[in-house]
C-alpha cells in the first residue's frame, strides 16, 4: 500500500496507525478527544456549573432515533447534563420555534441540536436561525456559517466536517498545499468542509475542489486529489480507479444497502469501496469507526466550549 512521504505531517506517531496498518482509526482519536473534554468538565463543575446539552427531534425517522441516542449516551458518560425533547411528525414550525425560544431563554442548556432532516413542512433554515448563536453547537446558524467563511475562530464549526479536520490534523496528514477535492455540496458538510480547509491558516491553506452532482469527469478531479473526501451519499461510489496512489481518503457516507442475510434487512456502507480502496489509498477512515466517532467528539467539544463562554467572555481563538 503506498504511502508517500509528501502526505505525511510532521508527527506520524499520532493516532493509532502501524507500519503495515493504514487505516485512520476515528474511534481512538475520538477517544482521545473525549479524554479532554471530560477534563474541561471536571473544571467547569468544579467550578459549579455542569454543561447542559438539550436535542430536539421531530418525528420518529428511525436513524434520527438512532444518532440522537448515541449522542445522549456519549453526553452522559462524559457528565454533559442532556435531555431530549421530542415533537410529533406533524408539529407545527410555530410549536418547534416556540421550544426553540424557550430553550434559548434557559440558562442550564448550553446547546441546542435540532436533528436533522426535519418534516417537509418546517422550513429548516427558519428553525436553525432561531437557535442562539451562542447555544448553536451544530454550527447552522448563519452567524456561525458566516464566522467560519471569514476565518474567524470565534464561532461554532459544524460537527461532521470539524470532526474530518481535527482527524486529518491529529493523524499528521499535511494539509497546507495539498490538493483535496471535496465530493458533495451539503450544507452540513460538502461546503463547511471546502471552507475549513481552504481558510488561510495553519492546518488548512489547501487547494479545495467540490464536485457535485453536475460535476463532469468526476473521476478526473478524484485522481488529482491528495486527501479525498466523500460525503455525496452514494453507497461505494469512490471505486479504486478514482484514486491517485498514496491518496488519502475520508469516508464521510452514511448508506444503506439492501442485505438480506440480517435481520434488518440492509447495512450501512458508505461512499467509499473500502475493500478495492484500500490497495491503492496511502491512508483511509474505516467505516463505521472513521468519521462517525469523530462527529459526536466535536459535538461534545462544542457543547463544553459553549457552556465555558456562557461565565467568560469568548477569547479571540476560543475553537478547540
Ligand atoms: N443530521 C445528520 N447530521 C446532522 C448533524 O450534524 N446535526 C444535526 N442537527 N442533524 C444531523
Amino acid at each position: 500500500m503506498a504511502q508517500p512521504a509528501d502526505l505525511r505531517g510532521a508527527d506520524d506517531s499520532v493516532g493509532s496507525m502501524t507500519a503495515s496498518d493504514n487505516l485512520i482509526d476515528g474511534r481512538s482519536i475520538a477517544e482521545q478527544i473525549h479524554r479532554e473534554t471530560a477534563e474541561r468538565i471536571g473544571s467547569l463543575k468544579a467550578r459549579g456549573l455542569a454543561p447542559g446539552l438539550t436535542f430536539v427531534r421531530v418525528g420518529e425517522d428511525p436513524a434520527s432515533r438512532v444518532y440522537v441516542g448515541m449522542k445522549e449516551r456519549m453526553s452522559q458518560r462524559l457528565g454533559i447534563r442532556s435531555t431530549t425533547e421530542v415533537l410529533p411528525e406533524g408539529a407545527t414550525e410555530g410549536v418547534l420555534l416556540e421550544l426553540i425560544g424557550r430553550l434559548n431563554a434557559d440558562s442550564g442548556v448550553h446547546g441546542i441540536l435540532v436533528q436533522a432532516p426535519l418534516p417537509r413542512h418546517i422550513d429548516a433554515a427558519r428553525v436553525y436561525k432561531a437557535v442562539s448563536p451562542d447555544k448553536d453547537v451544530d454550527g447552522f446558524h448563519p452567524v456561525n456559517v458566516g464566522k467560519l467563511l471569514l476565518g474567524d475562530t470565534t464561532g461554532f464549526v459544524p460537527c461532521t466536517p470539524a470532526g474530518v479536520h481535527e482527524l486529518l490534523i491529529r493523524s499528521g496528514v499535511r494539509i497546507e498545499g495539498a490538493d483535496v477535492v471535496v465530493l458533495g455540496r451539503g450544507t452540513i458538510v460538502g461546503k463547511p468542509m471546502a471552507a475549513l480547509l481552504v481558510q488561510k491558516a495553519r492546518h488548512a491553506n489547501a487547494t479545495v475542489t467540490v464536485c457535485h452532482s453536475l460535476t463532469r469527469d468526476i473521476a478526473v478531479h478524484c485522481r488529482r486529489a491528495d486527501i479525498l473526501i466523500a460525503a455525496l451519499g452514494v453507497a461505494r461510489f469512490v471505486k479504486a480507479d478514482m484514486i491517485k496512489a498514496g491518496a488519502v481518503v475520508i469516508d464521510v457516507g452514511v448508506n444503506r444497502e439492501p442485505d438480506s442475510s440480517v435481520k434488518t434487512g440492509y447495512r450501512l456502507v458508505g461512499d467509499v469501496d473500502f475493500d478495492s480502496v484500500r490497495q491503492v489509498a496511502g491512508r483511509l477512515t474505516p467505516n463505521p469507526g472513521g468519521v462517525g466517532p469523530m462527529t459526536i467528539a466535536m459535538l461534545m467539544q462544542n457543547t463544553v466550549r459553549a457552556a465555558e463562554n456562557s461565565i467568560r467572555a469568548p477569547t479571540l481563538d476560543s475553537r478547540t
